[in-house]
């Protein structure tokens, strides 16, 4: 039904319940093979009652119930010499268990949103036994099967696209409310002032073909500069433009409207993502950008959804996507989840 509004099953936030204690862990498919005999030793290390915890103070004491809350924990987890084989970093287990990229799944502990063992695990550095701890997002263990869904946002200026600010800013994932239960996040990333489509997926593949350079997925932009650049600007824009971190490849540009002598609006559309590039090309040739907005990523279209505003994709466009990142899982992409979203 692709066309139906999605019910979300369960809402986004803190997983709640009653915190859980250290048991076998649950992965993805093949995501704990070959621990078997040090995992018997660990098993019977729990149940001689020898986990324990390497710091002295709040984050040292086990995993026990608060009453429905997760109690917030961040030191590392004590380690026996057969526990130290196996143990991995926490954002390494969840990026291969497939919950997100490296760099989202650190975004995600950081969040607040992940718990080992029931207990709310902020700190990057620690380490987790795979077959041992229980490992959570969002309250949904490691390897539960998730539909894929895919997410467009109109992005609104004064929102960032990661998933935790240190300066606490408005998150594009807050306008998705706790209507998604899915762990989406950002496909890439766009500046805190620019405005416009932002696709969020749980597609770990079709995010990074679409980030690939190899793949030179395009994004249009639509800038508004000040003051109007001339034909040999806009043929040095075309032809890629020096930045302090190399030129930049031929993209294409065009002129869509000149309000002499203040401002023009410039169509560009490039496949590299780099850092504010478009703003930087602008600079580069001499006109500041004043507005900036992301229209389309390959063949998505923000179309007229309004700013701050989010919609599913539809089958077609996820199907679009996938091809414009020749990325062909098994044939063909997954149906979408849910199709557009009606207000
Ligand atoms: N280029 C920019 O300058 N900013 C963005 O957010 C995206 C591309």
């Amino acid at each position: 039904m692709a066309d139906q509004p999605r019910k979300s099953a369960r809402p986004r936030g803190p997983a709640k319940g009653p915190a859980k204690g250290p048991a076998r862990a649950r992965f993805g498919a093949g995501g704990s093979g070959g621990f078997t005999s040090v995992d018997e030793q660990l098993r019977a290390s729990l149940e001689r009652g020898r986990f324990r915890r390497r710091h002295a103070g709040p984050s040292a004491r086990p995993a026990r119930k608060t009453g429905g809350r997760k109690e917030p924990a961040t030191g590392a987890f004590s380690l026996t010499p057969a526990e130290a084989e196996v143990a991995e970093r926490l954002q390494k287990v969840m990026a291969r268990a497939g919950v997100a990229s490296r760099r989202h799944s650190e975004e995600l502990i950081r969040a607040g949103r992940v718990t080992v063992n029931g207990r709310v695990v902020t700190e990057l550095g620690t380490k987790v036994v795979p077959g041992r701890d229980v490992i959570e997002v969002d309250g949904r263990p490691l390897g539960a099967p998730e539909e894929k869904v895919y997410v467009l946002v109109n992005k609104p200026k004064g929102y960032v696209t990661t998933l935790f600010d240190p300066q606490g800013r408005p998150k594009v994932i807050d306008l998705l409310g706790d209507q998604v239960a899915e762990r989406v996040y950002p496909v890439g990333r766009l500046d805190y002032d620019t405005e416009g489509l932002v696709l969020l997926t749980n597609d770990g593949d079709l995010a990074n073909a679409l980030m690939h350079p190899a793949k030179q997925v395009k994004k249009t932009y639509i800038a508004k500069v000040r003051g109007v650049p001339g034909p040999g600007k806009i043929k040095q824009l075309q032809h890629g433009v020096e930045l302090d971190d190399g030129p930049t490849a031929p993209a294409e540009v065009r002129v869509l409207e000149v309000r002499a002598p203040n401002s023009a609006t410039l169509l560009i559309r490039i496949h590299e993502g780099r850092n504010r590039q478009v703003r930087r090309m602008c600079a580069a040739v001499g006109h500041e950008v004043i507005h900036l907005r992301r229209t389309a990523l390959g063949p998505l279209q923000l179309g007229d959804l309004p700013v701050g505003e989010w919609r599913y994709l539809t089958d077609a466009e996820v199907k679009a996507l996938y091809h414009a990142a020749r990325l062909r899982p098994g044939g063909k992409p997954p149906a979408a989840k849910g199709a557009r979203k009606r207000r």
